[in-house]
């Protein structure tokens, strides 16, 4: 069975048959005639376009029920325009099981939080208030905790797993903390006031927020267990060579911070994490070179960002937007790499390698520990604006969590942007990446005999050999203030995932005239990981495609490619099944923000 036609098979399983238990309720046109947010999506957009605005007036809404509120009744294909509400707190009343897809897994994940009832209605849901504190908790690099700093971070932990036995419905427990991920993430909810469109936080800027806010409460629930709120989480300081193995501390059978669901052929100790990671079978690259590659792809990733933010955080989505309209940030992909080194094998991947387990094992932690400190270094050295984007979309989209005192609280975004604010700070550590001299040149060359050709209409899927295409750009041979003006992007459309696979593809840039076999330099990775829902899973239950979006302006200006009418880009398949719609490369004029 080809690839295409596996995934074609696998878009006709049926999606999860949630109750219905939330009223219809409808789309408010309140903020309809705000400036939406720009995020170029389809070669349907012309470049720098905004996305024009759509009146979203009752009469559609009411048109709308029951067809999938937008697509369908707003005809807006696969462009998702609609200006609109900020992702909103989840509707808890419509919690249903997150389901593994898999046919050879059909079990329900119960992910629901152990909610007391009545539910209330999220606009009820009181704000948070962030307690004005001093900063109490330091975040360390696990490598630099004193003995007694690791013992009562584990026995904090120890508490919080004590909870499972003894009180498993408490917010507090260790299970419950992980269920608040897969609910989050694996359909378990639905978006409030939207016709059952899915809530889900990966795959678009709220990825970063959502996630801070998420460990922020960990965290403090990890002080009261142990009625010491110094007590903070350590970061997996994997940017830094010294950070890089797999922490000892977790490793230890003897620890709460174990867990036996990892990769055991490399997520032990003293074995340094890969970045790269393409899946099985896999020889690790000799240390020196994985070290070095590890920090070219944070250079790469931070030095994209630093010219458009939004790659680095993701694009900002709205309320009622399908998931699958948008696109993961750099950060967010580097990350999903740590994901798929340290999950088992196996399908389905559990923990550490499946959305629905991944914040059962303790390291989930002190991965996303550090995340948040890149993405914090990215606001302090890199960002050279005061923030990402001024969408409304991003800054007032909002979540709900249980507090350290287990009361739901409603958070946002723009509270989530200052860590000082939140009573948390990391110390520092040196930033080797960040001045890696000798850039990425220790990147091995990749090369490839065939010839780069058109894309064309038809759908490819990535197998084993890359695949070279010769793109044209929109404009070349510009003036110097028409290419300060633009961000040059290299997009790749249509593709197609499993969502019971994590994903891998590497993308490579080169001009025509260099002959060569060579495949070029590295822009960027798409990844995912596995999940138990389908990729953008729809409320009619159709599979949507996800896009790739990656900043190539400062990389045509290192090939000496201006006058270049075209490009070669080259797709390398590094792991899981994918399919390719299209490649194409667009000049976005940059937005005063
Ligand atoms: Cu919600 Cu590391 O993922």
């Amino acid at each position: 069975m080809s690839i295409a036609s596996m995934m074609m098979s696998s878009l006709h399983v049926t999606a999860s048959s949630a109750p219905s238990l939330h009223p219809k309720t409808f789309y408010s046109s309140r903020n309809a005639s705000r400036r939406p947010t720009t995020c170029i999506r389809s070669s349907g957009d012309k470049s720098g376009e905004e996305f024009p605005l759509i009146k979203l007036d009752r009469r559609n809404m009411l048109i709308g029920i029951g067809g999938g509120l937008y697509g369908t009744t707003l005809g807006l294909g696969h462009d998702q325009k609609a200006a609109a509400d900020p992702v909103g707190p989840p509707d808890l009343s419509s919690c249903h099981a997150a389901r593994d897809l898999d046919t050879t897994n059909t079990t329900d994940y119960a992910c629901c939080p152990p909610y007391t009832f009545p539910l209330p209605n999220p606009e009820s849901i009181p704000s948070y208030k962030i307690p004005k504190n001093p900063i109490l908790r330091k975040r360390k690099a696990i490598q630099m905790m004193t003995p007694d700093e690791l013992y009562k971070f584990e026995s904090a932990i120890a508490e919080m797993k004590k909870l499972d036995k003894t009180d498993p419905n408490n917010p507090w427990s260790f299970t419950q903390q992980a269920q608040i991920h897969c609910a989050y993430c694996n359909n378990a909810y639905y978006q409030y006031k939207t016709d059952k469109v899915p809530l889900e936080i990966h795959f678009s800027s709220l990825f970063l927020p959502w996630h801070r806010w998420y460990i922020y409460f960990f965290e403090r629930i990890l002080g009261k267990l142990i009625g010491d709120d110094s007590v903070a989480l350590p970061y997996w300081n994997y940017d830094n060579p010294d950070g890089m193995a797999f922490p000892k501390a977790y490793d230890n059978p003897n620890s709460p911070l174990y867990d036996d669901l990892r990769n055991k052929g490399h997520a032990y100790a003293r074995n340094y994490v890969d970045l790269n990671y393409g899946g099985e079978p896999y020889t690790p690259p000799p240390q020196k070179q994985l070290i070095d590659e590890n920090l070219c792809y944070l250079q790469t990733i931070f030095n994209q960002g630093e010219v458009d933010p939004l790659q680095f955080i993701g694009c900002p989505i709205a309320a009622g937007v399908q998931w699958g309209y948008q696109y993961a940030g750099l950060l967010e992909s580097l990350h999903n790499s740590v994901h798929q080194w340290t999950g088992p094998i196996a399908s389905p991947n559990f923990d550490m390698g499946n959305f629905i387990s991944a914040a059962r094992d303790p390291i989930f932690y002190a991965h996303h520990s550090n995340v948040d400190r890149l993405w914090d270094i990215f606001r302090n050295c890199f960002l050279k604006t005061e923030l990402e984007t001024t969408s409304t979309d991003w800054l007032d989209a909002s979540f709900v969590f249980y507090d350290e005192n287990k009361e739901l609280v409603k958070v946002n975004v723009k509270d989530s942007l200052r860590i000082d604010n939140l009573g948390y700070s990391y110390t520092s550590m040196p930033l080797v990446w960040k001045d890696f001299s000798k850039a990425c040149k220790i990147r091995p060359k990749i090369t490839c005999t065939a010839t780069a050709v058109e894309f064309g209409s038809v759908p490819k899927a990535l197998v084993s050999d890359p695949i070279r295409v010769l793109v044209k750009r929109p404009n070349s041979s510009r003036s110097k203030s028409e290419i300060q003006n633009t961000l040059e992007v290299v997009m790749v459309d249509g593709i197609e995932v499993e969502h019971t696979s994590s994903t891998r593809f590497d993308v490579f840039i080169n001009t025509p005239s260099d002959n060569s076999t060579h495949l070029g330099d590295f822009v960027g990775s798409f990844t995912t990981v596995a999940h138990g829902h389908k990729h953008g899973e729809t409320s009619d239950g159709n599979e949507k495609k996800l896009g790739l979006k990656l900043g190539i302006t400062s990389m045509v200006s290192k090939l000496n490619a201006e006058d270049a009418e075209s490009l070669v880009v080259s797709l390398v398949p590094r792991m899981g099944p994918v399919v390719v719609g299209g490649v194409r490369i667009e000049q976005i004029e940059k937005k005063t923000a």
